[in-house]
């Protein structure tokens, strides 16, 4: 995602310094070229030359060191920069940018860049609440600064309270999204994901291999493009993602209600999710017991379970509906089938027999199939690249309904 973006990471005098070794390291593995830029008080904490290892870059300290070029490093540097973050962000550095201060190589390339400017303040919880500090940070978010507000927790200094700088993958997540084209902001996207689960007795359910990644990642998807996402998921071990709306239910019943309570308000519904197709007829209250030796059989019935996308592709308007189809055989004849039955808008079929695709793995292999007959083939892939492709599909239909 930042490949061929330059990201200059602005380092100044505070013990969080460390964390943003690793803020570092994680931009180049997004292959972001790294420019480190430390104030004199940054290289007590950190040794410049752990940054300079980390960015494959030499890290700039001294405003008034031999030039190795005739540029003027603050000016090649401001204008070379796709992004500029400040991490820690201390007390002085966001009084020295509020204030016009441009007294070291730091500030004076704060000062003459254009590009976007993200702080990421770690201080003191006594410092971070002080009036003079929130009135600088509101002063600069008023003139298009941006914060990536920091965690409240126990400090270095022992005092408990807000002033912990963001976590490094926090971070990293922020500056990734901002590199997105917002263009589905004002759409709101419901995705359904992971399995469902229907419940034998107070102890054993049945549900399916479903670990909830591939829904996981359209909803990160939508949220990066700027949709108002609600992510709809069945009992999962992954973590949702930050800034949707998260609904977790167990039952195909429960998602259905789900999903009907946004269903009206939403133009788009994904439905990634595994549902479950038979419940047991009767729960039972207590646990089912072992038969007796004489008897080798249990013998459970299950009755149907609604089929959500069916419900929904009768009743949508000008929504758009997508469906997957998760198949072991016939893959092509299979998905067309749910395209029909469904009124589907198009619908992404995976051979979950393939090795790399389907259920668990981070990667899938697609063949999208849409309602004018196109069947796309796709290699294997990222789940995050594949619903990169939903939803740019997604997108083009919109486009074409406006
Ligand atoms: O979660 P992961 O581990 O990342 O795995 C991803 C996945 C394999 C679950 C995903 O890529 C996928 O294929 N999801 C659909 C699985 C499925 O239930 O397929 P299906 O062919 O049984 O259902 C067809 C469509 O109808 C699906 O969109 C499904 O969400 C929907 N459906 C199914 C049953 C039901 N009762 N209601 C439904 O809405």
């Amino acid at each position: 995602m930042l490949k061929d973006k330059t990201i200059i990471v602005g380092v100044t005098g505070g013990i969080a310094a460390y964390k943003v070794v690793d803020v570092v390291s994680r931009l180049k593995k997004q292959r972001a070229n790294v420019e480190v830029i430390m104030t004199e008080n940054a290289t007590k904490f950190v040794s410049p030359l752990t940054f300079q290892t980390l960015a494959q870059n030499k890290v700039h300290v001294d405003m008034f060191k031999e030039p190795s070029n005739y540029d003027v490093e603050h000016i090649s540097l401001a204008e070379k920069a796709d992004l500029f973050l400040i991490a820690p962000a201390t007390a002085n550095i966001i009084g020295k940018i509020a204030n016009g201060i441009a007294d070291d190589l730091l500030t004076t390339t704060i000062m003459a860049t254009k590009t976007k400017v993200i702080l990421a303040p770690a201080m003191n919880t006594n410092m971070y609440l002080n009036p003079i500090v929130q009135k600088n940070i509101d002063f600069l978010k008023d003139l298009g600064y941006e914060f990536i507000e920091p965690g409240t927790g126990m400090l270095a200094c022992q005092v408990y309270g807000p002033g912990r700088m963001a976590e490094p993958v926090e971070i990293i997540e922020y500056i990734i999204n901002s590199f997105y084209i917002k263009d589905l902001s004002g759409q709101k996207i419901v995705v359904t994901a992971g399995p469902t689960i229907e419940p034998l007795d107070p102890v054993r359910y049945i549900s399916n291999h479903s670990s909830g990644k591939m829904g996981y990642k359209i909803a990160e998807e939508a949220r990066n493009r700027g949709a108002q996402v609600v992510l709809i998921s069945g009992p999962t071990s992954i973590e949702p993602p930050k800034g949707v709306e998260f609904v977790r239910v167990n039952t195909t019943i429960d998602m259905l209600k789900a999903v009907e309570k946004h269903f009206p308000t939403c133009q788009v519904l994904i439905k990634a999710a595994a549902p479950a197709d038979y419940r047991p007829e009767k729960v039972s209250e207590v646990k089912i017991k072992k038969k007796d030796e004489h008897e080798d059989e249990l013998n459970i019935k299950f009755i149907k379970n609604p089929d959500i996308a069916a419900h929904f592709g009768k009743i949508k308007k000008d929504q758009i509906l997508v469906g997957f189809a998760a198949e072991t055989d016939n893959l092509i004849g299979y998905a067309k089938e749910k395209l029909e039955k469904k009124n589907l808008d198009f619908i992404v079929a995976n051979d979950i027999t393939r090795s790399g695709a389907g259920f668990k793995g981070d990667t899938n292999i697609v063949t999208i199939i849409d309602r004018n007959g196109n069947i796309t083939d796709y290699p294997l892939l990222d789940k995050s690249q594949v619903a990169k492709i939903i939803l740019d599909k997604v997108k083009n239909l919109l486009d074409i309904r406006s």
